[in-house]
C-alpha cells in the first residue's frame, strides 16, 4: 500500500521538477523587445548560439555588471567582449535589471531603481519608441533598431567598445567632434573598469598607437600601407583577416573581417599593456595567439610601476627593486602590477640610506644630468637631496633621479645605477644598542653572501633544466611547456605559419637560437605522439631542419627544431612527411 503511495509522490515530484526547471535561468531568445526587462538569473542568446548578454561578476569580484560573452567557448572563466556599465557597477545583484523602456531607451537599473547606466538614444537622428527591439547578434553586436524598420540602428554596442574588437567592429576617429575612439583594457583581470592602456587611430598618419594613462605613447602601429602595418608585419603573414581603411567627411577607422566565418577570434586591449590577436581552437579548447604587440612584454610603459624592474627572462614578468616591496599584493595577484613597489622601510628626509647598485639594466626614465666631475660627487649630489631616488656615472656624466624610478629593465647586458634605499641597519638602530646593530649587521651580512650562493646555484640548477629538459627521448629531448614559453617569451616571435600551426623564435639558456612549432588540431594522445616524433627524430633527412626535441603536456603539442633564418619547417619537414605518418 505504502510503496505505490511512495513512487507516486516521486514521479509527482520528478514531474514538478521538470516543469520547474525548463525555463532555465535564460531567455531563449536574442531579442528583448520594449517594456521588457532582462533579470539576474537571465541571458540573451544570439541566433546561432554564439554570444550571450546577461548580468556577470568577473572572478571574485563582488561587484556586477551587464556584459556579452562568448558563449560557446568555455576555459576556465568566461571570456568578455563587453561591459555595458564598467565604470559604475552594481553592488547588489537581486531586484537589479536590464530594462527596455517604452520610449526606446535601454537602462541598467539597480535594486532602489536608480539608473546605472543607459543607451540615452535620444540624440540619435531617429529616437526610439515602443517599437524598439533590443537585438543580440551572432557577430557580438548588441543592436538597438526601430521594430518597424529594423535596417536603421538606433544605438549599437559596436560603437562603444571596451577592451575587445571584433570583426565588423570598428575603432574610429570621429572628424565631426574631433575625437577618438579608445579599446581601453581591464584595471585587473577581475575588475572591468578602465585600466591605464588604451588603443586609438590617430588619421593622420593612418596608425594606431598604444597609450599609457591617455598621455604617454608607447607604441605605434606604424602607418598603414594598403595592406599592413609597417610595424606589424604578421597582418599579412596568415592571410585570415581582413583589415581595410575607410574615410569620410564624418569619419575614418579600420575595420575588419575574417575570411573563414567560422573562426572564432578577437582583438583586445589586454591588461598586460599589449594588442593581441587571439583565436579559439575547438580541438584544444584554447585561446590561439595570432600575433602580440609590442612584442616585448618589457616594452610596455611602466609595466611594472614604480620601483618595479621588468625582466623578460622567466615569469612573472614584474619584480621589486631590492629594498622595495609590493604596494599592493592583491592587485599584483589579479595581474595588475601598475601600482609597483614601495620602500620596505619607508623613511623620512633625515633617515639614513645607502646606495644599491644594479647593473645590467635599461634605465629609468627622465633623469636630471647635473654637472658633476666624478663618482663620487655625482652620489654627493643624490644624497644631499631628499627627493633623490638614484644616481649614475658614467661616459655621460652624472645623472639623478627624482621621485619614482619607472621602466626598469633587467638584461643580459646593459647600463648600471645606484638606487637610493633604507641603509641596513637602521631599522635596529633605534633600539639605542651600539653593538647589536653590528652584530646584526654581521649576520645580515653572511646570510645575504650564503642566500647569494644559494641563488647562484638555484639559478645554475634552474638555467640548466631549461637548456637541457628532463627525459631524453632517443636524442630527443623532452621539454616542458613552461621551459619552451619562457624560451620564446611567451611565444611572443612568431617566424610564420603553415598548415600545422605557428612557428615561434626562442632562445634556449646557452643562447641556442631554436624554432618552436605549436601543432594545431592535433589530437593524437601523449604515447602516440611521442612514437612519431621518435619516428621524425631518427628519419631526419641531412637538408631537414633538426628537430631537437618537442613538448607534450595535456592537449599541447610542441616540436622544437634548430633555427635557421629562410627555412619553411612546413615545406622541409612535410613535404616528404605528412603530420599523420610523421
Ligand atoms: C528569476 O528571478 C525572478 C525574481 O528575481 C523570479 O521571479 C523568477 O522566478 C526567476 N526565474 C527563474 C527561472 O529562476
Ligand atoms: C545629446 O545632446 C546634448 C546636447 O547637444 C549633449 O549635451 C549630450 O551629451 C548628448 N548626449 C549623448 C548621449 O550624445
Ligand atoms: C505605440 O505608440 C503608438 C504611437 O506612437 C501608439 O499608437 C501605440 O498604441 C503604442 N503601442 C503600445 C503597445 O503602447
Ligand atoms: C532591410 O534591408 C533589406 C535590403 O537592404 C531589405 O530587403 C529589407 O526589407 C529591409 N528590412 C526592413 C525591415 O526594412
Ligand atoms: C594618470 O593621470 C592622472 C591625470 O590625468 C593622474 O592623476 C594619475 O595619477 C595618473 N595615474 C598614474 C598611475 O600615474
Ligand atoms: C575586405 O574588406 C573590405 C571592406 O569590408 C571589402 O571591401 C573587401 O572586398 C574585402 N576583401 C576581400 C578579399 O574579401
Ligand atoms: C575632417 O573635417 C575637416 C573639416 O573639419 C576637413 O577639412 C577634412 O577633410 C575632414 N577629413 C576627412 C578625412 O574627410
Ligand atoms: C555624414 O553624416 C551625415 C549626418 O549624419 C550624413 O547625412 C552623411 O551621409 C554622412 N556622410 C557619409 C559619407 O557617411
Ligand atoms: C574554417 O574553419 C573551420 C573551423 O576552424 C574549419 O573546419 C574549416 O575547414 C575552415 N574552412 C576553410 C575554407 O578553411
Ligand atoms: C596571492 O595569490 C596567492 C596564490 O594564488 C595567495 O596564496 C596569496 O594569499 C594571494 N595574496 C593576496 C594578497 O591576495
Ligand atoms: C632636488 O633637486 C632638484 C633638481 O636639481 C631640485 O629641483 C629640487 O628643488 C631639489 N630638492 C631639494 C629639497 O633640494
Amino acid at each position: 500500500m505504502r510503496r505505490p503511495t511512495l513512487f507516486l509522490l516521486l514521479c509527482f515530484a520528478l514531474l514538478f521538477l521538470t516543469i520547474s526547471l525548463k525555463p532555465l535561468p535564460c531567455i531563449a531568445t536574442d531579442t528583448l523587445q520594449a517594456g521588457q526587462s532582462l533579470l539576474p538569473n537571465q541571458t540573451l542568446i544570439s541566433k546561432q548560439g554564439n554570444f550571450a548578454l546577461g548580468f556577470f561578476n568577473p572572478g571574485k569580484s563582488p561587484n556586477s555588471y551587464i556584459g556579452i560573452w562568448y558563449n560557446k567557448v568555455s576555459v576556465q572563466s568566461k571570456t568578455y567582449v563587453w561591459v555595458a556599465n564598467r565604470d559604475n557597477p552594481i553592488k547588489e545583484l537581486p531586484n537589479s535589471e536590464l530594462k527596455l523602456f517604452q520610449n526606446g531607451n535601454l537602462v541598467l537599473l539597480n535594486p532602489s531603481k536608480t539608473p546605472v547606466w543607459g543607451t540615452d538614444s535620444s540624440n540619435s537622428t531617429k529616437p526610439g519608441s515602443n517599437s524598439t527591439k533590443l537585438v543580440l547578434g551572432d557577430d557580438g553586436n548588441l543592436v538597438l533598431s526601430d521594430g518597424s524598420d529594423s535596417n536603421f540602428t538606433i544605438w549599437q554596442s559596436f560603437d562603444h567598445p571596451t577592451d575587445t574588437w571584433l570583426p565588423g567592429g570598428k575603432i574610429a576617429y570621429n572628424n565631426l567632434t574631433k575625437t577618438a575612439q579608445k579599446l581601453v583594457s581591464w584595471k585587473n583581470s577581475e575588475d572591468p573598469s578602465p585600466g591605464l592602456f588604451s588603443l586609438e587611430l590617430k588619421p593622420d598618419t593612418k596608425e594606431y598607437v598604444i597609450m599609457w594613462n591617455g598621455s604617454e605613447r608607447f607604441w605605434t602601429s606604424g602607418p598603414w600601407n594598403g595592406q599592413i602595418f609597417s610595424a606589424v608585419p604578421e597582418m599579412r603573414n596568415n592571410y585570415i583577416y581582413n583589415f581595410s581603411y575607410e574615410s569620410n567627411v564624418n569619419e575614418s577607422y579600420f575595420i575588419y573581417s575574417i575570411y573563414n566565418k567560422s573562426l572564432t577570434t578577437r582583438f583586445v586591449m589586454d591588461l598586460s599593456g599589449q594588442i593581441k590577436q587571439a583565436s579559439w581552437l575547438d580541438n584544444s579548447k584554447e585561446w590561439y595567439l595570432f600575433w602580440v604587440q609590442p612584442r616585448q612584454q618589457c616594452e610596455v610603459y611602466s609595466l611594472c610601476g614604480p620601483f618595479g624592474v621588468c625582466s623578460e627572462s622567466g615569469l612573472p614578468f614584474c619584480k621589486c627593486m631590492e629594498g622595495f616591496t609590493e604596494r599592493s599584493p592583491r592587485d599584483w595577484n589579479l595581474s595588475d602590477t601598475s601600482g609597483g613597489c614601495v620602500e620596505e622601510t619607508p623613511l623620512r628626509c633625515g633617515d639614513k640610506r645607502e646606495f644599491r647598485p644594479m647593473s645590467n639594466v635599461r634605465l629609468p626614465i627622465k633623469p636630471v644630468t647635473l654637472a658633476a666631475a666624478s663618482d663620487e660627487n655625482c652620489r654627493q649630489a643624490c644624497s644631499s637631496n631628499c627627493s633623490c631616488t638614484a644616481y649614475a656615472y658614467g661616459s655621460n656624466g652624472c645623472s639623478v633621479w627624482l621621485g619614482d624610478l619607472v621602466n626598469v629593465q633587467q638584461r643580459d647586458s646593459g647600463d648600471s645605477f645606484y638606487v637610493r634605499v633604507a641603509a641596513s641597519d637602521v631599522s635596529s638602530s633605534k633600539k639605542g644598542s651600539t653593538s647589536l646593530p653590528l652584530i646584526l649587521g654581521i649576520v645580515a651580512g653572511v646570510a645575504v653572501a650564503v642566500g647569494s650562493v644559494l641563488l647562484l646555484i638555484w639559478r645554475c640548477r634552474v638555467k640548466r633544466s631549461v637548456g637541457t629538459s628532463k627525459a631524453v627521448e632517443g636524442s630527443l629531448v623532452a621539454f616542458t611547456y613552461r621551459d619552451l614559453q619562457i624560451a620564446t617569451k611567451n611565444f611572443s616571435e612568431r617566424l610564420g605559419a603553415g598548415a600545422f600551426g605557428s612557428v615561434f623564435k626562442g632562445t634556449l639558456s646557452d643562447s641556442t637560437l631554436i624554432a618552436v612549432k605549436k601543432l594545431e588540431g592535433v589530437t593524437q594522445g601523449e604515447k602516440q605522439f611521442r612514437t612519431e616524433v621518435s619516428t621524425i627524430g631518427t628519419i631526419q633527412h641531412v637538408n631537414l631542419v633538426r628537430l631537437r626535441g618537442f613538448c607534450s603536456e595535456g592537449s599541447k603539442r610542441l616540436l622544437v627544431y634548430d633555427y635557421m633564418p629562410n627555412r619553411s619547417l612546413d615545406s622541409h619537414l612535410f613535404l616528404k612527411i605528412t603530420l599523420r605518418q610523421l
